[in-house]
């Protein structure tokens, strides 16, 4: 078992997204735990249940025994947000991403969270295909995706992670984000450790 992780410098900050130790996810609950219950990001990411700090803990150790590859979102250190990788089939798996603290939404943090999430699911997870499923409020996210080169996929393979019937799947394949995004995977580093995940 190892542990990916990517770092970036940007124009906002020096930005990391990574696979945590079982430390380092006890360490950052508590503040997942707000993000996920802010009432904004709850109806967005059709959250029902109020989360603890172990709520959050054994919500990542399920999702990791059912195959998904969750990490971190760090700005300068602090995390802000996490994305996971989950329902992977045949080469093919959802995004899922949150900035969690409403005053960080909106900068472009997103945007570059996902590129980088993008990239280390082609090129370390071996994936294919990457689907979203949106809410269709939820304009951020639909534009964002949209500018990471993906969409709008009405087949059964993407209509398959709705979660609701207006949710609006979209699909970005590997050529396409290698083709769109050379330049921005140049700048960042991907690596990988031998380090044990989270359990
Ligand atoms: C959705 C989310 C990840 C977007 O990240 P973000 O950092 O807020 O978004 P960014 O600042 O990177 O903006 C991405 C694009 O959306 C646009 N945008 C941002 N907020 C917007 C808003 N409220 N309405 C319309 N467009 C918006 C930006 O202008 C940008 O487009 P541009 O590149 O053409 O300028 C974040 O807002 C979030 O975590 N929301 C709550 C949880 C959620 O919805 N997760 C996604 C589930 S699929």
């Amino acid at each position: 078992m190892s542990r990916i992780e990517a770092r970036w410098t940007t124009p906002l900050g020096s930005l990391a997204v990574f696979e945590p130790s079982t430390q380092a996810l006890a360490h950052a609950a508590e503040g997942l735990a707000r993000f996920y219950n802010e009432p904004h990001n709850a109806a967005l990411l059709s959250n029902t249940l109020l989360f603890s700090s172990d709520d959050v803990i054994d919500f990542w150790r399920d999702a990791a025994a059912d195959g998904s590859r969750a990490f971190l979102f760090a700005r300068d250190g602090e995390v802000v947000g996490d994305g996971d990788f989950r329902n992977a089939v045949q080469g093919a798996a959802e995004l899922a991403v949150l900035i969690g603290p409403r005053a960080l939404q909106g900068l472009g943090l997103g945007a570059r969270f996902v590129l980088m999430m993008l990239r280390v699911g082609f090129e370390r997870l071996a994936l294919k295909r990457v689907f979203v499923a949106i809410r269709p409020a939820n304009a951020a996210s639909l534009r964002l995706f949209e500018r990471a080169g993906f969409v709008r996929d009405e087949t059964p393979a993407a209509r398959a992670y709705a979660e609701e019937d207006d949710d609006i799947c979209m699909m970005l394949a590997r050529a396409t984000f290698f083709a769109h995004h050379a330049e921005v995977v140049q700048a960042m580093d991907v690596t990988e450790n031998s380090l044990p995940r989270y359990s």
